[in-house]
């Protein structure tokens, strides 16, 4: 497998997006973040987007070029349309926006409609901690979905994520996770290595659970189970469920329903000036002290201490700085023949 430094893969992004046309403008807020998801050790959300995110140009579906549109424009709250544009072009706007007015008012909450693929929503809500904010975002995929409600098999929901970051002196805590029981894209990786996934996280076509991620792709398709799985999931499934009303129906861009064509996300931002709420040096004084209680447990055996929300990607970025990144063959066999029929090469 051909390993890669951050630079590198950025650089790729680059090539790739510019090869195929991409503003100038739109690359690098592309090309950044898939490399940065590489880093974080989420390869499901890294370069081998590109492949992807290029196709979906050609169709029409991600529109370049398109500007983020004000349609609603508040002191403390906004919603916008993307228009189709890059999901990452377009979050980062609303994120510049967000932090511009929540550093006014105190706090702000931005919609996005028409918004593609954003990404790895850990990567925004972390940026916005890192200025002074406490952060909320969260996804809905509009259509469609893999991801059967409790106790259905059919699939009805998306695997609407939602990621939160508060900073704190050693580091900003950045939960982010989906409210399904895995990421979509987490069994396409499974899936192309033709391994097996664990107990629980899907079922197949007729309702049995399977650990075979060819049950999810092949007909008659089975679907992702809420986070919980078989057990819990009534919670994943109703925090899902409230997420698709939040994020589709006050962003505009729809819910996931099967009578719909897919559409693009439905985004919900929400950040919170800490300062004006309460004085900084008090809150570091608190984050600190309840870190250190959160980590000072006893651990289970096997375990050799407690991770907090978001640390585990901090360490395989410290790790991979030093390693690179590792690209499957396959991912890498595609992004090649992409470059060829881009007229570019890469690498
Ligand atoms: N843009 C989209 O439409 C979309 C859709 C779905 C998922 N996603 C992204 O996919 C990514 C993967 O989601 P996921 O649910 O598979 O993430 P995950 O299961 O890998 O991690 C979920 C959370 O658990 C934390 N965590 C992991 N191991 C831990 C440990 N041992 N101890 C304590 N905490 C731990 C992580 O820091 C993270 O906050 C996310 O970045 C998400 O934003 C994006």
């Amino acid at each position: 497998m051909p390993t890669f430094s951050e630079a590198q893969l950025i650089e790729i992004g680059r090539q790739l997006l510019s090869a195929a046309g991409i503003p100038e403008s739109e690359i690098d807020p592309v090309a950044l973040h898939l490399a940065d998801a590489n880093m974080v050790g989420h390869d499901s959300h890294g370069v081998m987007r590109l492949v992807q995110y290029l196709q979906m140009v050609e169709d029409g579906f991600v529109r370049p070029g398109q500007s983020v549109e004000k349609v609603v424009d508040a002191p403390g709250f906004a919603v916008l349309d993307g228009q189709f544009n890059f999901g990452q072009v377009i979050a980062g706007a609303g994120l510049n926006l967000a932090i511009e007015k929540a550093r006014e008012q105190g706090t702000a909450t931005i919609f996005m409609r028409n918004c593609n693929h954003v990404g790895r929503l850990g990567a925004y809500t972390e940026a916005a901690a890192l200025q002074g904010f406490n952060a909320l975002m969260a996804v809905n995929a509009p259509g469609p979905g893999g991801v059967a409600p409790f106790g259905g098999i059919d699939r009805r929901l998306g695997t609407n994520p939602i990621s939160m970051a508060a900073p704190s002196s050693q580091g900003a805590i950045v939960l982010d996770m989906t409210t399904s029981a895995t990421a979509e894209g987490k069994l396409r990786v499974a899936f192309q290595k033709g391994e097996s996934i664990p107990e629980g996280l899907i079922i197949d076509g007729h309702g049995n659970p399977s650990t075979n991620p060819a049950d999810y792709y092949n007909k008659p398709y089975g679907a992702i189970l809420p986070l919980g799985g078989p057990m819990m999931g009534h919670k994943g499934f109703g925090l899902s469920v409230m997420l698709d009303i939040f994020c589709g129906l006050l962003s505009g861009s729809g819910l996931c329903r099967t009578d719909l064509p897919r559409g693009a996300n439905g985004v919900w931002l929400h950040l919170l000036n800490i300062e004006q709420f309460t004085p900084r040096a008090e809150y570091d004084q608190w984050m600190e002290t309840y870190i250190a209680s959160l980590k000072g447990t006893r651990t289970q055996p096997g375990v050799s201490e407690v991770l907090l929300p978001g640390e585990m990607e901090r360490r395989r970025r410290q790790e991979r700085e030093k390693t690179g990144v590792a690209i499957p063959d396959e991912t890498w066999r595609q992004l090649t023949e992409l470059a060829t029929k881009l007229g570019t090469t890469i690498g």
